[in-house]
């Protein structure tokens, strides 16, 4: 046995995993120990930090359920979901830029007409969204796009103790016409806090950080024979654009939200007094992709 150094050990801790079979698997493991171990020395971590930490991640584990993953969000705010986004879109090629998915989808939105209302009852301004979904050069047609929103309060319907009894609000799925255009009324999305009453909500608010997020309408593009588009298309104006507590924002994301005054929406329907409106081009880029499952569905497997 050689006496003991500390880089000695690091090594030794990497010679110890290096039987593992699969390459990736082995170089990710020994990359982790790598940023593990530097991160230990140059910060010369406490016992007491160390202890800290364990006890941080045991009760992000704790607070997960099968609708709520602390450990995602935690990724989130260490802007580690959207680096993980960044490393696998690279370039676009003009394609919609990507954004997190967000804890709040649930998959298996109900199929709606063009031009519904997908916020009945809910109070709020309305909003009318025109969309087109293209590839790179043409529309394309009989694409289902999954979209959901917060409420005027901050709150997905997910969120809500109603949710079991009254079903899904501000949230649809939408199937693109022969020009590849959908539309839909709702009302304006406001920004909102990430859930705060775990140990993520702790650590922002022992970091002085908010936990806002900017107003956004989620949309979620599934064309067979393109990648899949996880994006959100922002509120223009909103205080929180260029502080986003899980750093999605994206400047192509951003929609200028038109007020208008006349009495008809563009689908010819009534408008009981102003409205907004918000118009969007998505474009998606020929391939596949990985195609994000809800919460409920991937905690069941
Ligand atoms: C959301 O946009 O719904 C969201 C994204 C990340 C964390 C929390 C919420
Ligand atoms: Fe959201």
């Amino acid at each position: 046995m050689s006496e003991f150094n500390d880089r000695a050990l690091t090594q030794q801790v990497l010679d110890s995993f290096a039987n593992t079979p699969d390459p990736r698997r082995k170089m990710l493991i020994s990359e982790l120990v790598v940023s593990l171990h530097e991160f230990v020395r140059k910060t010369n971590l406490t016992f007491e930090e160390w202890d800290f930490a364990i006890d941080f991640l045991t009760r992000t584990g704790q607070k997960c359920t099968a609708t709520r993953q602390e450990f995602i969000l935690l990724s989130d705010v260490f802007g580690v979901s959207m680096l993980v986004d960044a490393v696998n879109h690279g370039s676009r090629d003009d394609a919609t830029e990507t954004t997190v998915l967000g804890p709040f989808y649930v998959g298996e939105h109900k199929p709606m007409p063009h031009g519904s209302d997908i916020s009945a009852g809910i109070p709020g301004e309305p909003l009318f969204v025109s969309a087109r979904v293209t590839g790179l050069n043409e529309p394309l047609a009989n694409v289902a796009v999954d979209v959901w929103h917060a409420d005027g309060d901050g709150f997905y319907d997910s969120q809500k103790s109603s949710y079991e009894t009254q079903g899904a609000s501000l949230r649809a799925r939408f199937i693109t016409g022969s020009d590849g255009r959908f539309s839909f009324r709702t009302i304006l999305p406001c920004s909102y806090p990430v859930p705060t009453d775990g140990p993520v909500g702790q650590l922002l608010a022992a970091t002085d950080r908010h936990a806002m997020r900017p107003a956004h309408v989620h949309f979620l593009i599934n064309a067979a024979g393109f990648e899949p588009l996880v994006t959100h298309v922002f509120v223009e104006g909103d205080e929180y654009l260029n502080s986003d507590a899980v750093f999605g924002v994206k400047d192509d994301l951003i929609s200028r939200i038109k007020r208008h005054d006349e009495p008809i929406m563009p689908d010819g329907s009534p408008a009981s007094g102003p409205w907004y409106e918000m118009k969007y081009e998505f474009r998606v880029r020929p391939g596949t992709g990985h195609v994000p499952q809800p919460l409920t569905a991937a905690a069941a497997e």
